[in-house]
């Protein structure tokens, strides 16, 4: 098959997309997933499908720091598997230090950054997403500041989304994860 982005340089390992809320993790790893022909794993849809639960009422349920948990262990036994899959994280899966090391290490790791206003138009009131209860523009504005530099240490590339339709940002990845650039460790 031929395709856009460029050079037919392999991909290692499994294909890892951080980025916050509203970044377009999962929307474009679906159409990154179908032009690679890799199968496609969202880490939250994979939590809810271990624990029966949805990722809100294990956040009421059990608190946040459990949630934590939940996602470092389904984001280990994913990265164990050896079929080379594309995963989205959650906007937090790199808090952990532990969870971006293993990425690094088992993935190339994609890093989707927007802006503030990006992430903001499209997380709208937050809905599903319980760190954004209460004002969710400030939330976003928040996190944007606090986890820059979690983003970039986790990340081997970085793609800005702002601009970019779903379409163009799917090849932007993969171009990006097949390219030898490496992100600055301070992300800029
Ligand atoms: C979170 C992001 C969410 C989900 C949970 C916590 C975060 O995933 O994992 O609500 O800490 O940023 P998305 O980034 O897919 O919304």
């Amino acid at each position: 098959m031929s395709d856009a982005s460029g050079a037919g340089a392999s991909i290692a390992g499994h294909l890892v997309l951080v980025g916050l809320m509203g970044a377009g993790k999962s929307a474009v790893g679906r159409r990154v997933a179908a032009v690679l022909g890799r199968r496609f794993v969202d880490l939250d849809e994979e939590i809810e499908r271990r624990e029966s639960c949805s990722v809100p009422d294990i956040f009421a349920g059990l608190g946040e720091q459990a949630f934590r948990d939940r996602e470092q262990w389904a984001l280990a036994d994913l990265l164990e598997l050896r079929e080379p899959l594309v995963i989205a994280t959650g906007g937090g899966t790199v808090l952990r230090w532990s969870n971006r090391e293993a990425m690094r290490e088992h993935g190339t790791v994609v890093w989707l950054r927007a802006n503030a206003d990006t992430l903001i138009e499209r997380v709208g009131d937050g809905e599903g997403r319980p760190l954004l209860a209460g004002d969710a523009a400030a939330t976003i504005e928040r996190l944007v500041e606090e986890r820059r530099k979690l983003y970039a240490a986790a990340g081997h590339h970085v793609v800005d989304v702002d601009l970019l339709t779903p379409e163009e940002a799917t090849q932007a990845v993969i171009g990006a994860a097949r390219s030898d650039a490496v992100l600055e460790a301070d992300g800029e």
